[in-house]
Parts: C-alpha cells; structure tokens; sequence
C-alpha cells in the first residue's frame, strides 16, 4: 500500500469518506499483547474503512477486527495522523465502546486494555475503564465516546468524519 503525506491525508479521506471507503491505520492486540508500546506500533497498517450511512462500520467477522471478538480486548484505529487514534474495546458481550485515546489530563496517548484497564502512556498513573471513564487520577475527565451499536457482529460507530 502507498504512503501517504499527511497533508494529503485529511483530503483524501474526505474523498473515501464520501465515496463509502476510507484509509486508516489499525492496531490491535490481545488482552496479553498490549502493554507493549513498540508492539503496538510493528502491529500499525494501512485498511481500508467501510462508511455506511455517515457511521465507521467494524464487521468482527474480518480478521483485522478479531480482536473485539473477545470480552476485554480492544484495537485502535488511526483515522488521520492529525488526531488522536480512536480505541475500540469489547466491553460485554452485547457491547462496544469507541472512545479517543487522548488523555483528559495532558494529553499523552493511552493504551489499549490489559486486564479491563487503560493505562495513560505518559507515566502520570491515569487509567480508564472499558468505556473510557476514569479508574484512577490525576485525569478528571472521561475519554470523549462516541456511540457505538454492536449489531449482527458488526460494530456502527457515530464518529464525526468531517
Ligand atoms: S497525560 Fe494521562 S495521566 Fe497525565
């Protein structure tokens, strides 16, 4: 797959957005395998995302989203090198949750679940829950969520594209 300038990334992305595809990086990793920052990094690549009806569309039954077939896993999404990846984790088996992954306190990243937690990258000692809210400080406020809906094993996700 090419490589994409960033200062071309915002506009083509608005093109696939509209015309039903969009290119964005995916991370994902197992409950076990995502403590590791530099694993998470090797495990980035270029997708194509399905668009339907304005929503990011995620089917579990494609390998690169398996990851939230299991209960307590998560995977992040790069959708312009501009903003902070969106985190997508399994919270039950009904549920979804899709949240950034840019801490409420300073900003740093935070990373995808180990054990039900979110650990803040920048060594501060924030963690968030599942669906982002937080567990411990300095961080005040939850991760900014958008609406999720898990139907017919496919994740709908309400993210503004712009
Ligand atoms: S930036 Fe996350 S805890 Fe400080």
């Amino acid at each position: 797959m090419e490589d994409i300038p960033p200062e071309d990334l915002l506009s083509r992305r608005r093109f696939l957005s509209d015309s039903g595809r969009l290119l964005v990086m995916i991370s994902s990793f197992s409950t076990l395998a995502c403590s590791c920052t530099e694993e998470n990094e090797k495990g980035n690549r270029l997708a194509e995302l399905a668009i339907e009806q304005g929503r990011i569309v995620l089917d579990l039954n494609e390998s690169r989203y398996h990851a939230l077939n299991t209960l307590g896993n998560g995977l992040k999404i790069v959708i312009t090198r501009q903003e902070s990846p969106l985190i997508i984790t399994r919270v039950s088996e009904t549920q979804v949750a899709a949240f950034s992954s840019q801490c409420t306190h300073a900003g740093y990243e935070v990373l995808l679940p180990d054990q039900g937690v979110l650990a803040c990258s920048s060594g501060h000692g924030g963690a968030f829950d599942l669906e982002g809210r937080v567990l411990t400080g300095p961080p005040k406020n939850n991760l900014p969520s958008y609406p999720t809906q898990l139907i017919a094993n496919r994740v709908h996700i309400a993210y503004p594209l712009g």
